[in-house]
């Protein structure tokens, strides 16, 4: 049976929390990320590979089988749907909440209101849970401009500190989900690959336990 296992990572916050839990597994890349333009990463372990990819397209990867495992934001699987992929373990990295937020008292209006966001699944779904009335407007970044810019009366976007939403006189309204980055997992290659990949979920597990003690 072959020892090969790809796992998709994304560059940014992800990869910077992700690595860390990897190392305390025993998996580390061979050179470090970013000091070349190389997508694709050898690591200490012989067969394992590390993938970089768009943070919306590592769900899409382990769903096809072109990585076995990933690491994605539940904002990201949320808003793929998660079809095919099992996700066996909260990494509890990259928290922060999935947020409907505006002006203050915006959300109060009873017209059509109008939303924008980059999470256009998760928005319809949670207003139409609430049998609220919305129009969604997909954008692709900086969504706490579009109250401003007059786009939008609302936007759900996600929140951390909060600063983003201070910063442009926004306020964060309902909470929609708490966030964090989870282990993804292909449904074949878990039958496949099962004694190596049941191994690394063990070991992350043990390491996100160490943190949290
Ligand atoms: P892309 O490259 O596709 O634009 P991105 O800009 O969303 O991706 P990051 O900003 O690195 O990529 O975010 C990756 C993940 O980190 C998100 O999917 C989310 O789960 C989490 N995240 C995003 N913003 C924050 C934040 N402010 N604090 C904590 N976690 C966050
Ligand atoms: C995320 C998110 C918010 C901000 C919230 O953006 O889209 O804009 O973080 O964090 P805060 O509540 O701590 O201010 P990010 O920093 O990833 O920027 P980007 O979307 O431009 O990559």
């Amino acid at each position: 049976m072959s020892n090969s296992l790809t796992i998709a990572l994304s560059k940014g916050r992800i990869l910077d929390d992700t690595l860390p839990l990897l190392a305390e597994s025993g998996i580390e890349p061979a050179e470090p990320p970013g000091s070349s333009r190389k997508l694709v990463l050898d690591t200490t372990q012989a067969g394992v590979k590390i993938v970089i990819l768009r943070a919306t397209d590592v769900p899409t990867y382990v769903q096809y089988g072109a990585a076995d495992v990933g690491v994605a934001g539940k904002d990201v699987l949320m808003e793929h749907g998660g079809r095919d992929l099992y996700e066996p373990l909260d990494l509890r990295v990259a928290r922060c909440r999935m947020m409907v937020a505006g002006r203050p008292g915006a959300n109060e209006g009873h017209g059509n209101l109008r939303v924008a966001t980059k999470f256009v699944n998760i928005a319809r779904r949670y207003f139409a849970e609430q049998g609220r009335q919305v129009e969604t407007v997909k954008l692709y970044g900086s969504m706490e401009l579009a109250p401003l810019a007059g786009l939008a009366d609302l936007i759900v976007d996600l929140v951390d500190t909060g600063n983003t939403l201070k910063a442009n006189g926004l306020e964060p309204l309902e909470h929609i989900a708490d966030i964090s980055s989870r282990l993804i997992v292909n449904r074949a290659a878990m039958k496949m690959k099962h004694r190596q990949i049941k191994g690394l979920i063990d070991r992350l597990a043990a390491a996100v336990d160490a943190r949290s003690t």
